[in-house]
């Protein structure tokens, strides 16, 4: 290895530069080199890759090609390496051709660079075809593409592989089986799962702690406690994954089994993580709920926002509302995730009013947060009369609103369509102070406003805002299609795609909803088809119910139909409504015409 490669290697590991000053002084340095030998020239492809750096890593390679030098396998390594996205597909497939016209189709390494890398770009067909297509392949193409298939909306089909794995002479390792078994606990599929079970002890893979843990995870998922018992009794080695395995399966479906194991887990010197508490927490008692209380302050968990959450769920859902509430006004950590739970367990368990507002009165200084949490509260069981009530009070005594008050406030606004009310509480948000309408109270603005059907101020909103996200172009496509208008909802959402935003399943939703208002079936059913392949998102029971509702509506019955019958899982009464409500109309509509 030349100097310049240790170099390299050695900036890599330390890693003292910031990102982009280290390229620049590798690349620099790279390019002062009087001489550049292949293995410079492939670690510098590689280590761009690496780290994240895929356009140079791609320009290296380019010029490297251009410079004629015979090419290595490992520039072909190195610069797949770094594909990682969507985008990097297209370069991923120039690679390929160049990979077969140099005729490097029977080095393994990269047809496993290559397979892995049309993985990680999103296109597991292409993967596939790669896989079907070469003739070499060892263990690691094997263990990739199930791998990718197990993760993929056709998970049978990981399997179907794993059994001609054997028929090709391949032996499985752990990583095999450990996609297989999740692949199986995703399907809820015992008897596969089990058959892989009986394949795990043939080969003695059992005691492993990978393949150990994965086995108790899905027996524990499965309900079989006992064999979920029998198999982490198996594991020489247990790390807190697999006692957690253990730990979930018993709060699912024996309490106090899952307090048991977490005794047992400290008295033998396991240390417990944040998903340990919380799966414990999940269905523990009154009694029990104190202990364990104490065990998360000594094991310093108390500060952990996601342990936090799960223990104060916990109490409200006990009915300790205000050892919870109390629990809360102490720590001044960031509210929103935790408020929510906070209302979600007060809601689960009592959601009474009266029961939450004598919780204020039990509070020595109730101050802002907790006050929030009880009107979120009262918004959430839509008890709009205690809300507004709250508002005033609050005003009574002296306690500042802040932008979550307002949050509950409008979308209480929102649920009732009262625009005027709305109206009036955007007053009091500019009266009080203006500055308070960030991005996070606007996007609320918007949807509040598009609810009660005045989409110019949404609009307006929308306009004079400075930091837009995600959640406010969706608050605005949303808007847009709800007042029936689905072109500009549509062309909304191109905008956005075209700022870079990515949308997520709720933004999709958003537009498919607009669509189907506006009855664009074309454009609709074209987004719908979309989803996955184009956006990653899998479509939900809301997208399923859209295009149903959009096709029905618009007399295509039979490829509503079609759709309810494609998805993956029972349509429910409203969708069932949607259709049938669309087909009698149509069927109306047939009969008039004769
Ligand atoms: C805790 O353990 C679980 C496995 O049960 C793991 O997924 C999680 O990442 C761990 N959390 C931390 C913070 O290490
Ligand atoms: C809060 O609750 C939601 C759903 O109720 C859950 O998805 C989320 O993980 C919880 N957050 C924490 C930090 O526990
Ligand atoms: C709260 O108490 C009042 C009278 O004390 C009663 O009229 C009202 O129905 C109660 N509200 C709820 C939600 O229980
Ligand atoms: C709520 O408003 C305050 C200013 O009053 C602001 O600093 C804070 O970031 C806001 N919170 C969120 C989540 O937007
Ligand atoms: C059916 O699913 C849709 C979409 O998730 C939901 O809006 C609706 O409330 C569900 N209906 C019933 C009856 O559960």
């Amino acid at each position: 290895m030349d100097c310049f490669v240790l170099m390299l290697f050695g900036t890599a590991l330390l890693g003292l530069y910031g990102r982009q000053a280290w390229i620049e002084e590798a690349v620099s340095t790279f390019e002062d080199m009087p001489r550049k030998s292949l293995v410079t020239w492939n670690s510098m492809i590689s280590l761009l890759g690496h780290h994240g750096f895929v356009e140079n890593s791609m320009f290296m390679f380019r010029d490297l090609t251009r410079s004629g030098a015979s090419l290595s396998e490992w520039s072909f390594v190195g610069v797949l390496c770094g594909f990682s996205c969507k985008q990097d597909l297209e370069f991923g497939k120039q690679i390929h051709g160049l990979v077969m016209k140099i005729g490097f189709i029977c080095e393994v390494s990269i047809v496993n660079s290559l397979i892995n890398m049309y993985v990680k770009c999103a296109s597991i067909c292409l993967a596939e075809k790669m896989f079907e297509e070469v003739p070499v392949g060892d263990v690691i193409s094997w263990n990739t593409i199930i791998g990718a298939l197990a993760r993929s909306e056709r998970p049978g089909k990981a399997l179907e592989l794993f059994s001609k794995m054997f028929i090709d002479g391949v032996l499985p390792t752990t990583i095999t089986y450990v996609s297989l078994l999740s692949c199986c606990t995703g399907l809820m599929i015992p008897f596969v799962g089990e058959s892989i079970h009986a394949n795990i002890i043939k080969n003695a893979f059992e005691s492993d702690v990978f393949v150990g843990s994965a086995l108790v995870g899905f027996y524990a998922k499965c309900g079989k406690l006992e064999l979920a018992h029998c198999c982490f009794n198996e594991i020489h080695e247990r790390n807190v994954v697999s006692w957690n395995a253990l730990i979930f399966g018993y709060s699912n479906f024996c309490s106090s089994g899952s307090i048991f194991l977490l005794q047992e887990m400290l008295q033998l010197g396991y240390q417990p993580n944040e998903s340990t508490f919380s799966a414990v927490l999940k269905s523990s008692f009154t009694l029990e709920l104190q202990q364990i209380h104490c065990l998360i302050i000594r094991m310093g968990y108390q500060t952990n926002e996601f342990v936090l959450s799960s223990l104060i769920t916990s109490y409200a859902k006990n009915g300790l509302i205000s050892d919870a509430l109390v629990f809360v006004t102490t720590f001044d950590s960031p509210l929103p995730v935790v408020s929510c739970n906070i209302t979600a367990g007060i809601y689960d368990r009592t959601g009474q009013y009266n029961e939450t507002l004598k919780l204020l009165s039990v509070l020595e200084e109730p101050d802002t947060i907790s006050w929030n949490i009880v009107i979120a509260a009262c918004a959430r069981n839509n008890y709009y009369k205690e809300v507004f009530e709250l508002y005033k009070q609050m005003h009574v005594f002296e306690i500042c609103p802040d932008n979550y008050t307002f949050v509950s406030l409008l979308s209480m606004c929102g649920t009732l369509c009262n625009l005027a009310l709305g109206s009036s509480v955007h007053g009091h948000i500019i009266k009080n102070d203006f500055n308070r309408c960030d991005t996070f109270l606007c996007n609320v603005l918007i949807n509040m406003y598009g609810k009660c059907g005045s989409i110019g101020s949404s609009t307006r909103i929308f306009k004079r805002m400075t930091n837009r996200n995600l959640i406010t172009w969706t608050a605005l496509i949303s808007a847009l299609g709800r007042n029936g208008y689905a072109y500009e909802a549509l062309e909304h959402f191109r905008e956005m795609e075209l700022l870079g935003y990515k949308p997520d399943g709720v933004a999709l939703n958003a537009v498919l909803t607009a669509c189907r208002h506006g009855g664009l079936v074309r454009e609709g059913m074209e987004l719908f088809g979309q989803m996955k392949k184009c956006y990653g998102v899998e479509p939900e029971m809301d997208h399923y119910h859209s295009v149903v509702d959009l096709l029905a509506k618009s007399g295509h019955t039979l490829e509503a139909e079609k759709m309810i019958a494609s998805m993956p899982y029972p349509p429910n009464a409203t969708i069932w409504r949607s259709f049938l409500e669309g087909s009698k109309r149509c069927g109306s509509a047939r009969d008039k015409m004769k």
